[in-house]
């Protein structure tokens, strides 16, 4: 599976909730692990590989996390805002300050059809915050301010030049 760049409208999308785990769903988070691993990313969200449908991967190795989860929702943050270093795998070329919230509340589903919520603090609330973003046709670049917005996107057409060139 590939990943799909800024500039390509399903990013921008509000994706559609899976209301059931079949083999499609199945077959979609299996792509979506393996272009993550294949990345070394933390995390994806479905429309990145543009299918526009409410599924996530994280993979954060240092926390010893690693969940696919179906539909997942914020259901409460905490007041507490902080700052933290964010790229994107569809903004590929550099990173940015982003804010977010300290701790979040979360729901979401397995692949087992089993419905969980749990807290998340520090760089795993950031994680969730940022993927379920993409699920609303959201990116980290909206979070941070024009100047620094233009850079990212300068980066990522350099990328995409070089890219181009490879082929
Ligand atoms: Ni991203």
């Amino acid at each position: 599976m590939d990943i799909v760049y800024y500039g390509d409208p399903v990013l921008r999308q509000v994706a559609e909730p899976i209301n059931e785990i079949d083999d499609e769903v199945r077959a979609l988070a299996d792509g979506m692990v393996r272009a993550l691993t294949l990345k070394k990313g933390v995390g994806l969200a479905a429309p990145q590989v543009g299918v526009s449908r409410r599924l996530i991967v994280v993979d954060l190795e240092a926390e010893d996390y690693f969940e696919i989860v179906v539909n997942p929702e914020i259901l409460k943050t905490s007041d507490e805002m902080v700052e933290g270093n964010e790229g994107c795998l569809s903004i590929p070329g550099s990173e940015a300050e982003v804010m977010r919230h300290e701790t979040i509340w979360v729901r979401g589903t397995t692949l087992d059809n089993e419905t969980f919520e749990f807290e998340a603090a520090d760089w795993l609330a950031r994680v969730f915050q940022h993927e379920i973003d993409h699920l609303n046709g959201k990116l980290f670049i909206d979070h941070i301010d024009e100047a620094k917005r233009l850079q990212v996107l300068k980066e990522f057409e350099r990328v995409k030049r070089e890219e181009k060139a490879e082929v």
